[in-house]
């Protein structure tokens, strides 16, 4: 989506739709008054029936007012409530009915009323990724319909001279954050037959190319070579070859580099231990938390922060066949320990115990992991929240501030000691399922075990990377979850 910063006043901007978020209220707010008397007081007459009051989600759509083709009000609730959250969740929905009404770009302009005392900065951020957010769908699979609706190719912000460097400033970062997260969606949304570990590898490298990074792909050979015990058994029962992908980002000169592994799980049926048919072809989705790494690096490539940042994904299927790994086998990690495996479905663990083990040699300042690892994570926290967990407590807290600037929210789980009895195996260091109490906290605690030398939080992403319920502000399906957190992170490291 491409966006720019204007200062035309509100009721002469030249748009298709012209998207103003309000405040919610009984009235006409101060600030709207001369738009609404530009309409010749189409607006007023909106806030004067009762009809509309601005709250959350809710919109108002009129024609022919004489301002713009179009105008619609987007409600952010009330204004003492007001967040970066709110704004960017009120410009997806106006994005969303822009998409809906089939206008080609829409102009987006926060009430002052309805911005809670944020910075045109943020606001900046905000609106221009949640414009993309809201517009964004995956079309390209399908056959042309007769009546072709058009992309919501263009974004602009109207504000006023006073503010339009700092908003600006937020636009720049934000559309970068938000291209990430679109290629990120779509990676995501592809399905496992198009989007194979190889395609992976292949992505990573057309990547590394475009924004004049490095990237290594490593094949079988190169990684039986390496030792990666844990992600050669669960690859042994697929013909598609695993790939370990490795890129790097490097704008911080000596500085020691931020870590980000993703789970790049192609299709996990569950091998032998198979799943159940029943929304089975969402595993596809099991390969989000790589996409939300290669996402990330697609808003570095743009935006090029002075920090070096390295993203690990270790990429296979997980599928039975005669071949394939069984439970009771016990296998030895690229860090040396043996893994019983006592259940071929809890795969995710084992492919990320071979990366975080593989990191150890970026002697990284921190390492920060996302996987669709556990089903329980939904059980603990809906689709609201990331689960959250590491060895080192100041760590996680600077990620859970990450999430809440990006709206993607984590909440913590504790790595208690008690836990680790859970993953007591009878023949081998540790086994890789704890049964079924605790699940999310066992599988964080598995990675904790091949964890050395280094801070590292864990992003259990299970309930956060897709959804199967149409919002008003986004569309079923992928989410993007960890770009915008990754990407808050790492600036803020960089201290952007
Ligand atoms: N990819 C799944 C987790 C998952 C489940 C993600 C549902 C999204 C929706 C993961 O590989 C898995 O199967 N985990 C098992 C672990 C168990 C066997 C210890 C689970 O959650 O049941
Ligand atoms: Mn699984
Ligand atoms: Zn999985």
């Amino acid at each position: 989506m491409n966006s720019a910063t204007v200062t035309t006043p509100l009721g002469q901007v030249d748009t298709p739709l012209l998207a103003v978020l309000v405040p919610q209220g009984g009235a006409v707010p101060a600030s709207l008054a001369e738009l609404d008397r530009a309409t010749g007081g189409t607006i007023g007459r909106a806030y004067a029936s009762g009809d509309y009051k601005g709250k959350k989600d809710e919109v108002a759509l009129f024609y022919g007012t004489g301002v713009a083709q179009r105008i619609l009000l987007a409600g952010v609730g009330k204004p003492g409530d007001v967040t970066r959250a709110t704004l960017r969740r009120a410009a997806a929905v106006s994005a969303k009915r822009a998409r809906g009404l089939g206008v080609p770009r829409l102009a987006l302009a926060v009430l002052p009323e309805a911005r809670n005392g944020l910075a045109a900065r943020d606001v900046g951020q905000v609106l221009t990724e949640g414009a993309s957010h809201g517009a964004w769908a995956f079309t390209e699979m399908k056959r042309p319909p007769e009546e072709a609706r058009l992309e919501v190719e263009g974004l602009t912000l109207v504000t006023t001279a006073a503010e339009e460097k700092e908003t600006e400033a937020g636009r720049v970062v934000g559309a970068a954050i938000a291209e990430g997260a679109r290629y990120t969606r779509w990676l995501q949304m592809l399905p496992g037959n198009r989007c194979t570990p190889t395609f992976l590898g292949d992505q990573a490298r057309d990547l590394a190319a475009r924004h004049g990074m490095t990237a290594t792909v490593l094949d079988l050979a190169a990684i039986r070579q390496e030792g990666m015990g844990a992600l050669l058994a669960v690859a042994q029962g697929s013909v598609e070859e695993p790939r370990f992908i490795v890129l790097e980002y490097r704008g911080g000169g000596a500085g020691a580099p931020v870590v980000l592994v993703g789970k790049g799980v192609t299709f996990d049926s569950g091998g032998i231990s198979i799943k159940p048919a029943q929304n089975m072809e969402d595993m596809k989705f099991d390969m989000s938390g790589a996409a939300a790494v290669l996402g990330t690096f697609e808003a570095l490539g743009r935006l090029k922060p002075a920090v070096n940042v390295i993203g690990v994904v270790p990429s296979t299927e997980n599928l039975p066949s005669g071949t394939a790994v069984k439970p009771g086998d016990v296998i030895t990690s690229h860090l040396g320990k043996t893994i019983e495996v006592i259940n071929t479905d809890a795969e995710g663990r084992l492919i990320l115990c071979d990366a975080l083990s593989y990191v150890r040699r970026f002697k990284p300042a921190a390492v920060l992991d996302a996987a669709t690892l556990t089903g329980a994570v939904t059980v603990a926290l809906g689709q609201v929240a990331t689960g959250v967990m590491g060895n080192d407590d100041a760590l996680v807290a600077e990620v859970q501030r990450a999430g809440e600037r990006a709206g993607e929210r984590c909440w913590p789980l504790p790595l208690w000691d008690d836990y680790r009895d859970l993953l007591k195996s009878d023949i081998a260091d540790v086994k890789n399922s704890g049964g079924r109490g605790a699940g999310t906290i066992t599988g964080g605690w598995f990675l904790k075990e091949f964890v050395e030398g280094y801070p590292w939080v864990h992003l259990d992403i299970a309930g956060t990377a897709y959804t199967d319920a149409e919002g008003p502000h986004q569309t079923r399906g992928p989410t993007g979850m960890g770009v915008r957190l990754f990407s808050e992170f790492v600036l803020r490291r960089a201290g952007a």
